[in-house]
């Protein structure tokens, strides 16, 4: 495994975190006792930083956390959000009241007194016009609730706003083989800034693993099944807002670039893992085998040219016309 400085935070985090989402729920059904296992054996591995919420299965994601992180010695950074609680987004909605409950909840279920890094889960465009917002978040690393905070965002044009306020030390940003736009437009702004960069949904949704086929199926309780068109939320988190069957179209064709004896997931991942711009990716895991198979991708040599320009040209020619100009 290898580590990466997070922007400015002084922390040094492993480029393949762990996503802890479908841990929670919206993802199918999923043990317990199962997604511990994965999480313990992420820290096997070396990750060292992982990625959750509030919302993620209403706190159950966080109390695994907390599980974990009794039974470990090692040093583990978390990462949490907040804002989604909200019955509708609004930027009243993330007032001092409601950002300071948030936290003290998470904090709760992640059994601690200070949040390592806070996230702003996906606000509005219209708060980033807000400095209030982040003079509360401040206040709330002044009291020592919160070390850091950052946010996560559905556009380029939130995250580039995002970072001009002087505290913001994180954007969480999709970015895979199938969302290129960050790399073009974002990441050398982000750069400049020391800005830690996570790479979120970097396996599409499970598309980049190669695993899925025409006639695959998704349980009822899957956002895979319910929110393909954005029925539930933004339609760019599921499969990256890429249409089900033109993304298999795309990862049939990456086949071929695909070194031997390596995963198409750790294809997926590595090529996230050539942008310096970007901290870590942070793919979410439900299974040990799947966090072994994934983690692995941190020690691959880079990918040849030709695999990269096959990948631009697969984007260009099969993907960038629905997602580039939409996120
Ligand atoms: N708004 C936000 O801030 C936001 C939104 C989305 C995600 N996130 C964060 O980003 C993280 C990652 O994104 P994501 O979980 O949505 O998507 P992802 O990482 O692209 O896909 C994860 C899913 O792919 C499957 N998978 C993972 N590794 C695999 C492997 N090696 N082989 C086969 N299948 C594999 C698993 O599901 P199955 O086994 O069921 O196929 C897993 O749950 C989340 O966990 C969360 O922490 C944040």
């Amino acid at each position: 495994m290898h580590y990466r400085q997070l922007g400015r935070t002084g922390w040094k985090i492993s480029d393949i975190s762990f996503g802890a989402w479908a841990i929670g729920g919206a993802w199918g059904s999923v043990s317990d006792d199962e997604s511990l296992a994965a999480l313990r054996k992420a820290i096997d591995c070396g990750v060292n930083f992982i990625d959750t919420a509030d919302v993620y299965g209403d706190g159950r994601s966080e109390r695994l956390i907390a599980r974990l992180k009794k039974s470990e010695k090692k040093e583990i950074v978390v990462a949490t959000k907040a804002g989604r609680r909200l019955p509708r987004q609004t930027v009243e909605g993330y007032s001092r009241q409601n950002l300071t409950m948030w936290v003290e909840d998470s904090l709760r279920n992640l059994s601690t007194d200070c949040l390592d890094l806070l996230q702003l889960h996906c606000p509005p465009t219209a708060l980033y016009d807000r400095p209030e917002v982040f003079g509360i978040l401040d206040d709330l690393v002044q009291a020592g609730k919160i070390g850091y905070y950052g946010v996560s965002v559905e556009k380029i044009d939130e995250a580039l706003k995002a970072i001009e306020y002087p505290n913001v030390q994180t954007v969480q940003i999709i970015f895979n083989c199938f969302r290129q736009r960050p790399a073009e437009k974002f990441f050398a702004r982000a750069k400049e800034k020391q800005v830690g960069i996570l790479a979120r949904v970097p396996l599409a949704s499970g598309l980049l693993t190669g695993k899925f086929r025409r006639d695959s199926t998704f349980a009822k309780d899957d956002h895979r099944n319910f929110n393909r068109h954005g029925e539930a939320f933004d339609m760019g988190e599921t499969f990256s807002g890429v249409d089900y069957n033109v993304g298999l179209d795309a990862v049939e064709e990456m086949r071929a670039l695909v070194p031997a004896g390596v995963s198409m997931s750790q294809f997926a991942l590595r090529w996230i893992l050539i942008f310096d711009a970007v901290t870590c990716a942070i793919p979410g895991g439900k299974r040990p085998e799947q966090v072994v198979d994934n983690c692995a991708a941190s020690d691959l040599p880079p990918l040849s040219d030709t695999a990269m320009a096959g990948v631009k040209r697969i984007y260009d020619e099969k993907i960038r016309v629905a997602v580039q100009n939409r996120w």
